[in-house]
């Protein structure tokens, strides 16, 4: 495995995430991992990640240097190898130019890293600082026109550092040095695959929780199914889940899940219908976060009421992905200010005084649908797209009525019927409708209408920190647009969002 130490680079996730494309298990640890930790996770190779700092700055990220003694092969990326180079003796200094964006690669040493490389390539660089010496030991391997030290190498003792950034897409043969780093360098072996890693996981699981029980909260998204499914498997009848139908589900989603659950699904779930609960307190909240926190709360009280039921329960599972915890965890480039509420992490099960199982939670999205898939679940549940926990109350904007709900619900179920049959659902990360709190002047048959607004929301994305707007065809929009105003009393115009992650959120709320 690799271990990635992070320095606060907002391409953390791609380190792992590449590394995982080949096959080799990697996980990422703040700088103040200590040596110990990391000798226990025998690492065949260490990747020290970029970040925002300078190594000059007071309170720069530092990891204690005992790393480079350690036998085992360390690659430096921007400000790792700067901080490689300046532990070791080397100097960095300012960069007379700032090198930003894309630059012309040229490969000095055509071993090693190097290896099945054009001499010349083109890289992604994006630092402010340069190396200017360096430490005894280490070559040049590679240069740009405005950085003398594009790479470097120290190859006694396996230490490699590169200033440009070999994860992000605009290095094209970036992935060719990370290949030849884990199997060249490290000798890393191609075994990281679902199946092992379930086989893994339950493995654990079963000795994690012995004879006791485990609940697990079911929403019917990919990551809790998923979940459910793979304790499921390890344990067996000692897993009981819970599904809370809040009433701000779509059309008739609860009725189907049930069925897909219970037909795909062999597991004890125990569906508990609690719309009447969480409809009253949202009666007149129009403040997002106050919906949420209300939707959150009673979500709570309801899951608990039903947890004390089920006698001996020791656990409570959750399907927390990597991105959460890394995202919460970062020691750099974390987030300093909460966008939305949902964004902190285990908010759930502290006071019920549970121990916790997140076995997914070294997964990105797309590995937990290949797992999903490894462990023999069907497709109508792995590609799920993800639904909030605050379900439609934060896609009606103002405030929450019945009527409302049934609009929307409406709406929905045009669009989703559209995306599916034009198969649009599995390329989109979501496709949703929101509600307006406004109205505007329409047309139809001669007469005078003055009805809602629906905005429709279609957007691609990898792990939904980032997230693009869906180009999607005018006639499928067109159609779209068309049927809801046709099909759904109240509604007189559709509007399409085109906004992208950042600056704007996925959900309007
Ligand atoms: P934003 O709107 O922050 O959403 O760009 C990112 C992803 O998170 C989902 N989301 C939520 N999920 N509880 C959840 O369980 C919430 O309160 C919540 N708010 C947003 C959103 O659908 C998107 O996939």
């Amino acid at each position: 495995m690799i271990v990635v130490i992070d320095f606060g680079s907002q391409y953390n996730q791609l380190i792992a995430r590449r590394v995982r494309e080949c096959r080799v298990y990697c996980q990422i640890e703040p700088p103040s991992v200590g040596i110990e930790t990391i000798k226990s996770l025998k690492p065949d190779g260490i990747i020290l990640s970029g970040g925002p700092s300078s190594i000059y700055d007071k309170n720069s990220p530092k990891i204690d240097t005992a790393i480079f003694n350690m036998g085992i092969p360390v690659l430096g990326i921007c400000y790792g190898m700067q901080f490689m180079i300046d532990a070791l003796g080397g100097t960095v200094k300012k960069a007379a130019k700032r090198e930003y964006g894309f630059a012309e690669l040229n490969v000095k040493a055509p071993e090693s890293l190097f290896e099945k490389i054009d001499k010349t390539t083109t890289c992604w660089m994006s630092h402010g600082d340069s190396i200017s010496k360096l430490p005894q030991g280490f070559s040049i391997t590679a240069a740009t026109d405005n950085t003398r030290v594009a790479a470097a190498m120290n190859i006694k003792k396996n230490l490699f550092g590169l200033q440009f950034h070999p994860e992000v897409e605009h290095t094209p043969k970036g992935k060719q040095v990370l290949r030849n780093f884990l199997f060249n360098v490290c000798g890393c072996k191609r075994n990281w695959t679902m199946k092992a890693f379930a086989r893994e996981s339950i493995q654990q699981i079963q000795e994690t929780v012995g004879d006791k029980k485990v609940i697990l909260g079911l929403s019917g998204g990919v990551d809790s199914s998923v979940t459910a499914v793979l304790i499921h498997q390890a344990i067996g009848n000692h897993l009981t889940c819970i599904f809370v139908d809040n009433g701000l589900l779509r059309l008739n989603e609860a009725a189907k899940l049930k069925v897909i659950l219970k037909q795909h699904l062999k597991i004890n779930i125990r569906f508990v219908n609690t719309s009447k609960l969480f409809l009253n307190p949202l009666k007149g909240v129009t403040d997002p976060e106050k919906k949420r926190k209300i939707v959150g709360k009673i979500f709570m009280d309801v899951f608990e009421a039903e947890a004390k039921k089920i006698k001996g329960a020791d656990f409570l599972a959750q399907g927390t992905l990597y991105p959460d915890i890394i995202e919460s965890q970062s020691a750099f480039g974390g987030p300093t200010s909460i966008i939305k509420s949902h964004h902190n992490v285990g908010g759930l099960p502290k006071k019920m005084k549970l121990k916790l199982i997140e076995p997914l939670k070294y997964l990105f999205k797309d590995e937990v649908r290949k797992l999903g898939a490894t462990l023999g679940m069907p497709e109508e549940l792995i590609w799920r797209q993800p639904f909030p926990g605050p379900g439609l109350s934060i896609r009606i904007i103002g405030e929450i009525t019945k009527q409302r709900l049934t609009v929307l619900r409406k709406v929905d179920d045009i669009l989703i019927q559209e995306i599916k049959a034009n198969g649009y659902y599995k390329k989109l990360w979501q496709s949703f409708a929101v509600l307006l709190p406004i109205k505007s002047v329409g047309v139809m048959g001669d007469k005078r209408t003055y009805e809602n607004i629906i905005a429709i929301r279609a957007v691609t994305s990898k792990d939904a920190m980032t997230a693009d707007w869906a180009r999607l065809p005018h006639k499928l929009l067109a159609k779209i647009s068309n049927r809801i105003i046709n099909e759904v009393n109240g509604v007189n115009r559709v509007a399409y969002d085109i906004s992208s992650k950042p600056p704007s959120t996925i959900e309007w709320e």
